[in-house]
């Protein structure tokens, strides 16, 4: 095989098709975010488009708690936790983190992309009849986690608990089934069912699992998402976030009682295999995670600033698309 020829045409098919992308450089100015410098340091632009919702990567506790934790224990975290041991920032930051959801534990992993791909790989492999529901815009890293032929899946039309239940009715009872749905999506920023989701589970005897990362952080007394705001979190079997969106740094986890948590740590080969952050994030994103649980400032303040520039925006072109809930805008400064 020609390797070089084919992976030339590849990159060529992308490029006929406009899909072909090209990163740009974007050197975010400490203090002064969502300004920043462009290649060269030369040309300062204004950041539109982050997931740093409320710029708590530039929050000064956070700072804080990075330069103190890379001063005492260095730069990286030795190991996976099953053989480099764990540091006990994990532990503040994992019961931090469950008791922000209102759940018994929680687990961390390296990003949000991992911990549904782990997560979601795990739990079929141990429930081997499982049957998943998955909503059709669910987010590449749960899709991955599904992509195994082995697993047995059944995709419904997005947000649509009509045709969720059309197709969860016409299984047994007794079978294991689990439902992935996220409660924000990113590329519109609609809000799912989650409350109605959750009454149809039930009925059908299904896990719930809900990926909230676009939502902590940003909705929900204390930040805790969706399921928070409508005080139905207790009864979602895994919740999972991401720590690198409104959290502002980086990793994901997953949250549910000590059980399954239990289970996911001890068999989750994307867990068990993989180097575990450095204490420079664990305390940051601890830190962070302490702060928006004391303070609302900065979600009000973000959701003041969609609302403003939704309705600006709105008057300025009738016919521009501006999401109800869009929320893909940094505006906070310190
Ligand atoms: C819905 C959803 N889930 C999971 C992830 C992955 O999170 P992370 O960026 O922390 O890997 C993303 C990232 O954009 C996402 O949008």
């Amino acid at each position: 095989m020609d390797y070089e020829a084919f992976l030339a045409e590849k990159i060529s098919e992308l490029k006929v098709n406009g899909q072909y992308r090209t990163f740009q450089t974007i050197n975010r100015i400490k203090g002064a975010y969502p300004e920043a410098y462009t290649e060269g340091f030369k040309k300062k632009v204004v950041v539109w488009c982050s997931n740093d919702y409320l710029n708590m990567s530039q929050h000064p506790d956070v700072i804080y708690a990075m330069h103190e934790a890379i001063e005492n224990y260095g730069a990286g975290s030795g190991g996976s936790r099953n053989i480099g041991g764990t540091h006990s920032y994990f532990e503040k930051l994992e019961s931090s983190i469950a008791d922000w959801h209102g759940k018994e534990a929680a687990l961390v992993f390296p990003t949000g992309y991992s911990s549904n791909d782990a997560t979601i790989q795990c739990l079929l492999t141990l429930f081997k009849d499982c049957i998943v529901f998955s909503d059709a815009l669910n987010h590449a890293s749960i899709i991955n986690g599904l992509r195994s032929p082995a697993i047995e899946k059944r995709i419904f039309r997005h947000n649509d608990i009509v045709d969720l239940e059309r197709l969860l009715s016409k299984e047994p009872f007794e079978r294991a089934k689990m439902i992935i749905f996220e409660s924000v999506y990113s590329m519109d920023g609609d809000i799912a069912p989650v409350k109605e989701i959750v009454e149809i589970a039930k009925k059908y005897n299904a896990l719930v699992y809900l990926d909230e990362v676009h939502a902590i952080g940003m909705y929900g007394p204390k930040g805790a998402g969706i399921s928070a705001q409508l005080g139905i979190a207790d009864q979602i079997d895994i919740i999972q976030g991401t720590m690198a969106k409104a959290i502002g740094i980086i990793g994901g986890y997953i949250a549910g009682n000590s059980l399954m948590i239990d289970a996911i740590r001890s068999f989750a080969s994307g867990f068990i295999f993989t180097t575990s952050l450095p204490p420079v994030i664990t305390a940051a994103c601890y830190t962070s995670i302490q702060h928006l649980k004391k303070s609302s400032v900065e979600r009000e303040k973000l959701h003041q600033k969609t609302f403003l520039l939704r309705t600006v925006l709105r008057k300025k072109k009738n016919q521009c698309h501006v999401s109800k809930y869009n929320t893909y805008f940094a505006c906070t400064y310190w």
